[in-house]
C-alpha cells in the first residue's frame, strides 16, 4: 500500500527517518521527546507496507501501559481508511493489518517460552523494537539480533529506545564509541543514532516542558532534560546482582513484606523478600509498584500476594495502615526512630542483594540510588529522596533484623 506521510503528524527530527533503512537504530534522549511515539507512528506504516515487527520490553507486564498504548494512538491517529486497515486483538496483544496479513507482535523478554517461539503469521520478522532499552542485557540484545533472520524484500532493522543512562552501560560501550558528545546524529554503513530532548517535541505540553526546564537536580537534568549520558555520582548499593528467583519464589516459606505508602507522584511500592541470616543475603523475590491507587485497590491488590502474612509499612501514615488492617491486610507500622534510614541503609551494605530478574523498578532504584552532592559536587553522607520507594520498602521489612542486630551492637558498645 502506496502511503504518504503527512509531515504535520511528526516532529520533524523525526519524519525522515521514516525511510531509514539501517539496520540498528538508536534513539535517545531525554524524557518526553517524542521517541516512543514516533517509533510507533513508523511501525504503524511499516506494516501497512508489510512489515512484521517484534516490540519488546524487558518485563511482559510494562507492555500493556506503554508500547501497546503507543502503538494504538499511531493508528488511531492516521485516517479512517488506513486505521480501518488494522485488525486488533487485545487479548493476544497482536495487532493484524488486513491489507496483507503482517502483524505487530508484543512481548516481554521475561517470557521466554514466548520469545523462543513467536513467529509472524506471514513472512518473518523484519523489525524489532527494544523499547527502554537500556533496561535488557547486552546477552538479550545479542539473542534477538539473531531473530532478524530469513528471506524478506525489506532491510531487516533493529530499533533501540531509551532515556541514557551512565556512560558505563553496554549500549554506551557498544554503540556509542564514535559518538560526540553535543552531537544529536551519528550515522555509518549500519548504524544510526538519533538524540532528541523535549524542544524537539512540538506537541508537548506547556507542563509538561515547565517540569523539564524546572528539574534542579543535577544528574536528572543532564540525563532527563538535556538527555545527555549520564555520569553516575555516588551510587550507594554496589552490593547487587540479578538472578532469576522463579525456584525460590515458590519455595520460600517465611517471606518478608514491606510496603511504602504513595499516591500520584510517587508509587505505592512493596517487595516481597527472603532472608539468609547465615549467609547474610537478601533476595527480593517480587515487587508491587503502582501509582494512583486508593487504599482499598492497594488492599486487592496485596490481598493474594502477602496472604496472612505480616507487611511491615511506613509509618507515617498510621490511617493507610489502619485502613489496610479494616481490609484484611496484616498491616503493621515500622518502627523507625532517629538515624533509622542510615542505619538501615548500612545494614543493607552489608549484605548480598539478589533481584529477581522480573523486578524491574527494583533494579532502577538500585541503579540510582545516590548520596546527595553539596554545590560544590562533593557527596555528602545522606540519601537523595528519589528513587528509593521499593528501597524504603525493603528497609521495612527487614527492620526486625537489623534493629536486633542494632541494638546488640548498642548494648555491647555500653559495656
Ligand atoms: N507526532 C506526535 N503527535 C502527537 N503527539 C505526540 C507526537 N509525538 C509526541 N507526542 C506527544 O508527546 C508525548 C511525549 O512523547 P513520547 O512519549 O513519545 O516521548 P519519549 O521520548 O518516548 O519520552 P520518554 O523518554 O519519557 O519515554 C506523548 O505522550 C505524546 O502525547
Ligand atoms: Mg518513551
Amino acid at each position: 500500500m502506496a502511503i504518504k506521510p503527512l509531515p504535520k503528524l511528526y516532529n520533524d527530527k523525526y519524519y525522515r527517518r521514516l525511510k531509514d533503512d539501517t539496520r540498528v537504530q538508536i534513539y535517545f534522549g531525554g524524557a518526553s521527546s517524542g521517541k516512543s511515539y514516533f517509533i510507533a507512528q513508523r511501525i504503524a506504516l511499516d506494516t501497512l507496507a508489510g512489515r512484521n515487527t517484534l516490540v519488546l520490553r524487558n518485563v511482559a507486564r510494562t507492555l500493556r501501559g506503554s508500547c501497546w498504548n503507543e502503538v494504538i494512538k499511531a493508528i488511531n491517529a492516521l485516517k479512517p481508511v488506513l486505521r480501518d486497515c488494522f485488525n486488533v486483538s487485545k487479548s493476544e496483544m497482536l495487532i493484524t493489518a488486513t491489507n496483507n496479513g503482517a502483524q505487530i507482535l508484543f512481548a516481554g523478554l521475561d517470557d521466554v517460552e514466548k520469545i523462543k517461539s513467536i513467529t509472524p503469521a506471514n513472512g518473518v520478522l523484519t523489525d524489532i523494537w527494544i523499547e527502554e532499552a537500556t533496561e535488557t542485557s547486552y546477552d538479550d540484545y545479542k539473542q534477538l539480533e539473531k531473530r532478524l533472520r530469513g528471506e524478506s524484500r525489506h532491510a531487516k532493522r533493529i530499533t533501540l529506545s531509551f532515556n541514557p543512562v551512565y556512560k558505563e552501560h553496554w549500549i554506551f560501550r557498544q554503540f556509542f564509541g564514535n559518538w560526540q558528545d553535543g552531537a544529536s546524529e551519528y550515522h555509518d554503513d549500519g548504524l544510526s543514532i538519533l538524540k532528541t530532548t523535549y524542544k524537539d517535541n512540538r506537541f508537548l505540553t506547556d507542563d509538561d516542558r515547565r517540569a523539564l526546564e524546572n528539574e534542579q537536580d543535577e544528574y536528572y537534568r543532564n540525563v532527563y532534560t538535556l538527555g545527555n549520558w549520564g555520569v553516575l555520582g555516588d551510587v550507594i548499593f554496589r552490593n547487587w546482582r540479578t538472578e532469576d528467583l522463579s525456584d525460590m519464589k515458590r519455595t520460600a516459606d517465611k517471606p518478608l513484606f514491606g510496603l511504602d505508602f504513595g499516591f500520584s507522584s510517587d508509587p505505592a511500592a512493596a517487595v516481597k523478600v527472603h532472608y539468609d541470616r547465615a549467609q547474610k543475603k537478601i533476595y527480593i523475590l517480587d515487587e508491587l509498584h503502582e501509582k494512583g491507587m486508593t487504599n482499598s485497590q492497594l488492599a486487592e491488590l496485596l490481598k493474594p500476594w502477602v496472604g496472612g502474612h505480616y507487611i511491615t509499612c511506613d509509618s507515617s501514615e498510621p490511617k493507610s495502615i489502619k485502613e489496610l488492617q479494616n481490609l484484611g491486610i496484616r498491616a503493621i507500622g515500622a518502627k523507625k526512630g532517629p538515624d533509622s534510614v542510615m542505619h538501615g541503609i548500612q545494614w543493607l551494605q552489608g549484605h548480598e542483594i539478589i533481584v529477581d530478574v522480573k523486578c524491574q523498578h527494583t533494579k532502577n532504584e538500585l541503579q540510582l540510588y545516590q548520596w546527595r552532592k553539596d554545590k560544590d559536587g562533593q557527596s555528602m553522607r545522606v540519601p537523595e529522596d528519589r528513587n528509593n520507594h521499593l528501597i524504603d520498602a525493603l528497609r521495612y521489612c527487614l527492620e526486625h533484623e537489623s534493629t536486633a542486630r542494632y541494638a546488640t551492637s548498642l548494648n555491647l558498645k555500653g559495656l
